[in-house]
């Protein structure tokens, strides 16, 4: 669903592995994101809508298309760069992966509309996101999956103590890190799931 033709806005790229497909697809970045679908699948191996703010390749979903270890009615990719969002449409059409939307907006916008009581949000770009909105409307109860990482000039949340002070949540499921290493310097990703 293209909701709103954005600018390319590149003012926030500031990842180290860099913004190509191959810079989307490093060793750390796979790492990452395994390390969240099998965590999230321990907690919920069945999900109904799967939210993925700042989704960038569709990364996750091509990961989760790829090895389907949690269930789901449908995986919205929410993405203000137009031209990665239709990247992530015609690498999800060439797997033949059902149920996804693609949705060109701004996170700190959404109403979540969609989401149901068995709904999960996913933020992996913490650091690369500018403002709270995109938390502050997500329901209260809603599972909540963040990540966030150090060595990055983007907004600090350096921490899990960082996120959850930021991104307040009523129970805290997990929390963790992540030693990585990415092309250009060694890094530590931090995630928490939790329900708001
Ligand atoms: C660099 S990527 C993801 C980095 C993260 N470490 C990961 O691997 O998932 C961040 C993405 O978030 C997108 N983005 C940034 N702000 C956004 C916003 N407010 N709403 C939706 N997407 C956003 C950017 O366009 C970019 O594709």
């Amino acid at each position: 669903m293209i909701l709103q033709d954005f600018h390319t806005h590149q003012s926030n790229l500031d990842e180290s592995s860099g913004y190509s497909l191959a810079g989307s697809f490093t060793r750390d970045l796979i790492a990452s994101k395994v390390w969240l679908l099998t965590e999230l699948a321990r907690i919920a191996p069945q999900v109904g809508i799967i939210y993925v703010l700042g989704s960038w390749y569709g990364n996750l979903g091509v990961l989760l298309a790829l090895d389907p270890i949690i269930k789901y009615k449908k995986l919205i990719n929410v993405e203000t760069n137009k031209k990665f969002l239709q990247a992530s449409k015609r690498i999800h059409n060439y797997l033949g992966t059902g149920n996804i939307e693609y949705m060109l907006a701004d996170a700190n916008t959404l109403d979540y509309r969609q989401l149901g009581l068995d709904g999960v949000v996913i933020n992996t770009s913490l650091t690369d996101m500018e403002g709270q909105a995109w938390f502050d409307n997500i329901p209260k109860g809603t599972l909540v999956v963040m990540q966030s990482r150090d060595h990055d000039p983007g907004n600090a949340a350096h921490s899990t103590q960082d996120i959850v002070d930021r991104y307040p949540l009523t129970e805290i499921i997990y929390n963790g890190k992540l030693e990585l290493e990415d092309p250009e310097t060694e890094y530590t990703r931090y995630m928490v799931i939790g329900v708001k």
